[in-house]
């Protein structure tokens, strides 16, 4: 790697490079749920999330969505705009599955009649609770304006992906965005991989994402190198 560690989360690290405003990023194999409460690993996750994450990304900035992604370096390297990130996770949801069906008491996989944004307080002490608009103005986490710009822009990402995946029979039941500020500008950060979205198959509604981990299904691995084959066309 090109300069020291910066950071060490649950799924990736950050390095420092020459450059005081740039980034790496490696994706490791590690994977948690609930929490970090369940911990493994899943062979080769960080090479395809990178590559998945990478793709989408590529895609986004074509069809107008900016993020800190600047290019892939390798396998398991991606180069960055170095972000100070924003405290709040954006879900958002397509069709009933995982916390809203606990919720609500949706069934999971009942089709949302429009599609739901949710703010979460990134805070792992806290387990990330859902919070609202107000919860954000108390706590400082953004102003009004940037809180309706991580929406609009999460609602434009929804339909990107959403219509890029359906195209390789793919349903975007849900997701989690991250964003953060470069100079003034927010940028979307993080990664878009089958650890942060649910992908099941259009036909079958088999699941291709992280569920597999979470819910002891099996087949890991192979689900994510699914949706890499599928994106790779
Ligand atoms: P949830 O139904 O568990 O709230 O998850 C909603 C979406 O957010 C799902 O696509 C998985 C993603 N997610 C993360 O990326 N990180 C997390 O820590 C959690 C809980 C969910």
């Amino acid at each position: 790697m090109a300069g020291k560690l910066l950071y060490e989360g649950k799924a990736k690290k950050i390095f420092e490079t020459e450059h005081p405003y740039e980034v790496e990023v490696y994706f490791k194999d590690d994977a948690t749920a609930f929490n970090g409460a369940k911990k493994g690993q899943i062979d080769s996750k960080g090479v395809l999330n990178n590559a998945i994450s990478s793709m989408f990304f590529e895609l986004l900035e074509a069809n107008g969505v900016k993020s800190h992604f600047i290019k892939k370096i390798d396998e398991r390297v991606m180069l960055v705009k170095k972000l100070k990130i924003i405290q709040i996770e954006v879900v958002v949801r397509n069709i009933a599955a995982g916390s809203l069906s606990q919720r609500i008491g949706w069934t999971e996989g009942k089709l949302l009649p429009c599609p739901v944004v949710e703010f979460y307080y990134k805070d792992d002490d806290l387990g990330d609770p859902l919070i609202n608009d107000y919860h954000v103005a108390a706590m400082g986490l953004a102003t009004p304006e940037e809180l309706a710009f991580l929406a609009k822009e999460s609602l434009k990402v929804n339909e990107i992906l959403k219509a890029h995946l359906l195209g390789r029979k793919v349903k975007l039941v849900d997701f989690k965005l991250e964003y953060g500020k470069s100079d003034q500008e927010i940028l979307l950060g993080d990664e878009i991989s089958p650890d942060t979205c649910r992908f099941w198959d259009s036909e079958t509604n088999l699941k291709l994402d992280k569920d597999r981990f979470r819910r002891d299904l099996g087949g890991v691995e192979e689900a994510y190198q699914e949706i890499y084959d599928r994106l790779k066309g």
